[in-house]
């Protein structure tokens, strides 16, 4: 049996927060950000620990925020796109509750975070990071117990599927 949490994985801009905040309110469980856990632990912003500190270092604290979260149950999980990446991580989430992969095309992903500055990685050319980082991530998010494309329901709908998945019960199926 798995650990009664819901872990949502995706690119940037697949909607996991929205969607996450939607399913927490409906399963009264707590909603967690990988991404705000860190700002938390480390009282930086992301943009200014890719700057200073370096990408590996954000992933091994992303990696440690993971782990110290998935001890913990009753929890909607919000992961940070590159989350996936590390195969311990991977691991972890298998283990640690329903992994639910959120894709979506790049354009609807480029009108999603073309207004956000808070990402790093798509600073510049928007577009082109986007398919670079797509092409590069192809398979990544292929392991999820369900995989769910977003481009064609409302968060709400989706919040309503995910939840068939989990029951009412916040017992998972
Ligand atoms: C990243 C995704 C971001 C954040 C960081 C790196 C990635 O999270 O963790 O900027 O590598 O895809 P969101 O997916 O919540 O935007």
């Amino acid at each position: 049996m798995k650990k009664d949490n819901l872990i949502l994985i995706g690119f940037m801009g697949t909607g996991k927060t929205t969607v996450g905040k939607l399913i927490t309110e409906r399963l009264k469980w707590s909603f967690v950000d990988t991404d705000e856990r860190i700002v938390e632990h480390t009282g930086m912003t992301i943009p200014s620990i890719f700057k200073q500190k370096g990408e590996a270092w954000f992933r091994d604290q992303e990696s440690i925020v993971l782990e110290e979260i998935l001890k913990g149950h009753a929890q909607v999980v919000s992961t940070g796109g590159g989350a996936v990446l590390r195969e311990r991580n991977r691991d972890v989430m298998l283990k640690g509750g329903l992994v639910v992969a959120l894709t979506a095309d790049v354009d609807t992903i480029v009108k999603r975070v073309s207004e956000d500055q808070n990402r790093p990685l798509l600073h510049g050319d928007i577009r082109r990071k986007v398919e670079q980082l797509m092409a590069a991530r192809k398979v990544a998010y292929d392991f999820a117990h369900v995989k769910l494309n977003t481009a064609n329901y409302t968060p709400d709908e989706l919040a309503d599927h995910i939840i068939q998945y989990i029951g009412q019960d916040g017992k998972l199926h």
